[in-house]
């Protein structure tokens, strides 16, 4: 049998030291894992995948300060293929062949009376949370749950405390020190025309860290090849999605086969916009209508189902919001442009 995380043994593990960037957000979630209420906690973080969640959850997690503060912690994935059980094994770190109800109740006994700290990653689900909550018992002392999700409404449902932290895409100076970091701090030395493309390329991948330690992946492969690196600047959101590793295309579709089916139409239908489009609401509810992609709804407009579908693909950080009307309508939004290229395809091979 294994036990949880106890402190003060782990207290040396090395921590994830390669988070680029985020400072402020970092300060901000620490602040309200270390302090505040003696009240027990639901911390989540939401984001589309690759955006960097569970990096930012893993510093936090193996901060100093953070580990300073509480008695115990424990972390899990929960990930798609969502089962209570393996969530318990997680948590407990141990394999054991004791029914779930058992295990659930050892999780309970591990960490009542003490201060602990809690990571699920990657939850996919409200059911999810509502099986899993029930073993984190309040015992008043400053106890802390951080979840990270894709999705909106998981993040504000299983929230107490302050509303879901909503993580943002990477700055430019962000993706260019992440992309400096991963390809010119490593040995040999580059010329500036490097540097240069470099720039352009950190500037293409939208923000997305994924798409970026992606494309550093595969430069340090290339090597110093001036024209390869162009090629590579001039078509990053393609070479992103058709990585041979796939590794964004994996994560990024993800989302997609998450999906109910009646929005999976109406999300692939976002692909065949120009990239960087603003798409207008109005404009893109007639087209839904026409293609027949909308169900009717007793007592709803087509403009009320198509507005909810909207909203739940919002919530599932698949789509963003570009502008609201003045009436505090979405008035248009925008896909990232590397999810696009990726369901571009998926989206001509219906
Ligand atoms: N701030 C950062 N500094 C350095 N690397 C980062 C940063 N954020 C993300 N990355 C890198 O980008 C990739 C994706 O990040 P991460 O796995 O944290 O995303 P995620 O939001 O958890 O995605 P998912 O929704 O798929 O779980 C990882 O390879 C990670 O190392
Ligand atoms: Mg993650």
């Amino acid at each position: 049998t294994g036990s949880l995380v106890s402190l003060p043994e782990h207290a040396v593990e090395q921590p994830e030291n390669t988070m680029v960037g985020r400072e402020n957000e970092f300060e901000m979630m620490l602040d309200q894992l270390a302090r505040g209420g003696r009240e027990l906690e639901v911390v989540s973080i939401v984001g589309m995948g690759g955006i960097g969640k569970t990096t930012l959850a893993t510093k936090l997690y193996s901060d100093p300060y953070i580990m300073s503060r509480f008695d115990i912690r424990a972390k899990a994935t929960v990930s798609q293929e969502y089962c209570v059980r393996n969530v318990l094994l997680g948590l407990l770190s141990l394999t054991s062949d004791e029914p779930d109800d058992q295990l659930a109740d050892r999780l309970q006994k591990h960490l009542k009376g003490r201060r602990y700290l809690v990571v699920i990653d990657d939850i996919w689900s409200t059911e999810a949370w509502d099986d899993i909550k029930l073993c984190f018992p309040d015992c008043i002392n400053g106890s802390r749950i951080l979840l990270t999700t894709r999705n909106v409404e998981v993040a504000e449902y299983a929230s107490s405390g302050k509303p879901p932290h909503h993580m943002r895409l990477m700055n430019f100076d962000e993706s260019w020190n992440l992309l400096h970091k991963m390809i010119f701090d490593k040995e040999g030395s580059y010329s500036p025309e490097f540097e240069n493309i470099g720039k352009q390329i950190a500037l293409k991948c939208g923000g997305l860290p994924l798409a970026i330690t992606v494309i550093a992946g595969l430069l340090s492969k290339i090597g110093q090849r001036l024209d390869e690196w162009q090629r590579i600047a001039e078509n990053v959101s393609l070479v992103v999605s058709t990585d041979p590793e796939a590794q964004c295309m994996r994560v990024l579709a993800l989302s997609y086969h998450h999906l109910p089916s009646h929005l999976k139409p109406c999300f692939l239908y976002f692909a065949i916009f120009a990239e960087d489009e603003e798409i207008y609401v109005n404009k893109l509810v007639e087209l839904w209508a026409v293609e027949g992609f909308l169900n009717e709804e007793e007592g709803k407009s087509i403009e009320e189902v198509a507005t909810t579908c909207i909203n739940e693909l919002i919530d599932r950080s698949l789509i963003f919001i570009h502008n609201f009307s003045f009436r505090g309508r979405i008035e248009s939004c925008g896909m990232h442009d590397v999810t696009r290229e990726l369901y571009l395809r998926e989206a001509r091979n219906m």
